[in-house]
């Protein structure tokens, strides 16, 4: 466990700890870091290219140049008033006033919202607005990242959410890598975690039960007998604080929550963190931390589906995918780790050299059929705790690559075996089997049953950490 080191703001207060990494110091006080919240109404604003916003300035200025000339020319004619006329005039006057105060109510409105429309991001590169009401009133937010090279991460404080990665292609052009929905109500039904921070144990838990300490612990199920990804109302189906951080030149989002003594039957009151930072390196960082007050276990997991072509309806079946993984934890039916460790070499598992995912899909194997596909985790070459290569992606259609960096022992990839063209979620788009893909790092799955897998047990006193890094790039 690393030592904390306090960092600040420039302004004396103490607001941050170091990183699991040990890299930087960061600004977590939102007073250190400037923010365009929005009226609802207006957040639509931020979003229109900068040269739209400009035009709607001049369009606001133009009318109000005109309006003055027409109120003048209204005011001339008073003087002419010949009693025939006098009706007439009476009413344009009252139209004109009331049509200076529209004019008025504009140029305020128009002043009002300046400095969003002269560019949102001259005012730190954080959007933050709301995104919808949630069935007890609650009113979820949507926070919106964007580095110097315009790739942009949304962020809901709705289950700490990654709702969309917007990353250029070797033509330069943008596109979400990530399967999600266009609203808050399609996050509130989802069973499939898309961008889910999942917690407090991201995977499968035999029979949801666990001995820690000599007594049994009861989890929900929610997978026929086994608990999975944190039971039946997990950590992607709860509110978050969120806190706007900075840590150099990368803008992000803290979001923390108190997971209570008992909550889908874990033991001790866990305080968790995932910090979301993009950064100028056209990284996305998700760091996790979490503090328990009576021993527990813990295994948080981001759960974003990746399809690199940027529409999908493609299959991520020809993307190229590299592992940096000699080792496979084989599952029984139930998708539960057996406990051995096998050797990839020679088997459609093995992914130590980049492969075409659909290669060997389907081949005639026991382990493929079990997971309908590939639903298995990963025991990563690196063991040593500190973060390292665990896999690449890369998709030859449209050149948009990632890296993805770890410092956690195991990596779960899943094919996206179970998506079947019910969900339907981003621009009405019903995903079809295979069209996205999960590379979940974490602890093994089931190891709080594994005497011989990594420990996941968390004590009072130990800090939790998990560092995962998506480093985006193209092919040409
Ligand atoms: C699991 C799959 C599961 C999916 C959605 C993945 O992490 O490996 O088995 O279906 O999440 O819940």
């Amino acid at each position: 466990m690393k030592n904390e080191v306090p960092a600040s703001c420039g302004d004396g207060r103490v607001t941050r700890k170091e990183n699991s990494a040990g890299e930087g110091t960061e600004a977590s006080a939102e007073s250190c870091w400037k923010t365009a919240e929005l009226p609802p109404a207006l957040s639509a604003v931020g979003h229109l290219p900068l040269k739209l916003r400009h035009q709607i300035l001049w369009v606001i200025l133009i009318d109000k140049v005109a309006s003055i000339v027409a109120y003048s020319r209204f005011e001339n004619a008073e003087q002419f008033r010949v009693d025939g006329l006098c009706f007439l005039n009476s009413i344009i006057r009252r139209i004109t006033t009331m049509r200076m105060l529209a004019q008025h109510t504009m140029i305020y409105l128009g002043l009002a919202v300046l400095p969003f429309l002269a560019g949102c991001t001259s005012s730190g590169p954080v959007v933050k607005r709301s995104y919808g009401t949630m069935p007890d009133g609650r009113i979820a937010k949507l926070y919106t990242l964007t580095n110097a090279h315009g790739l942009k991460a949304t962020l809901t404080n709705y289950g700490a959410i990654l709702v969309s990665l917007e990353v250029p292609d070797r033509a330069g052009k943008l596109a979400d890598v990530t399967l999600g929905y266009d609203s808050l109500e399609g996050w509130l039904s989802s069973t499939s975690y898309f961008g889910a921070t999942v917690g407090r144990y991201g995977n499968r838990i035999a029979k949801g039960k666990f001995v820690l300490d000599g007594k049994t612990f009861t989890l929900a199920t929610n997978d026929g007998e086994n608990h999975l990804h944190g039971g039946v109302k997990g950590f992607d189906k709860v509110f978050w604080d969120a806190k706007l951080v900075k840590r150099g030149g990368a803008a992000g989002v803290r979001f923390t929550r108190t997971s209570p003594d008992g909550e889908e039957g874990y033991p001790g009151k866990l305080k968790a963190a995932v910090t979301y930072l993009l950064t100028d390196n056209d990284e996305l960082r998700v760091e996790f931390k979490a503090t328990t007050d009576k021993p527990t276990i813990v295994n948080l997991v981001h759960h974003s589906y990746w399809n690199l072509t940027g529409d999908p309806n493609n299959t991520i079946l020809d993307h190229e995918l590299m592992l940096a993984a000699d080792h496979l934890l084989p599952v029984d039916e139930g998708l539960i780790p057996t406990g051995e460790l096998r050797p990839v070499k020679g088997t459609p598992f093995d992914f130590t050299q980049p492969a075409k995912i659909g290669a060997r899909i389907n081949a005639e194997d026991e382990q493929l059929k079990r997971g309908n596909g590939y639903d298995h985790c990963w025991v990563l070459r690196n063991q040593t705790g500190k973060v390292a290569l665990a896999a690449t992606l890369y998709d030859p259609s449209s050149g948009r690559a990632m890296d993805l960096l770890t410092d956690q022992p195991g990596i779960q990839f899943y094919s996206g075996n179970f998506l079947d063209g019910t969900v339907k979620a981003k621009g009405g788009v019903k995903y079809q089997f295979r069209t996205g893909l999960c590379l979940e790092t974490q602890h093994y799955p089931d190891s709080p049953n594994k005497p011989d897998f990594p420990s996941v047990v968390l004590r009072p006193g130990e800090i939790y950490r998990h560092t995962m890094i998506l480093r985006f790039s193209v092919k040409k």
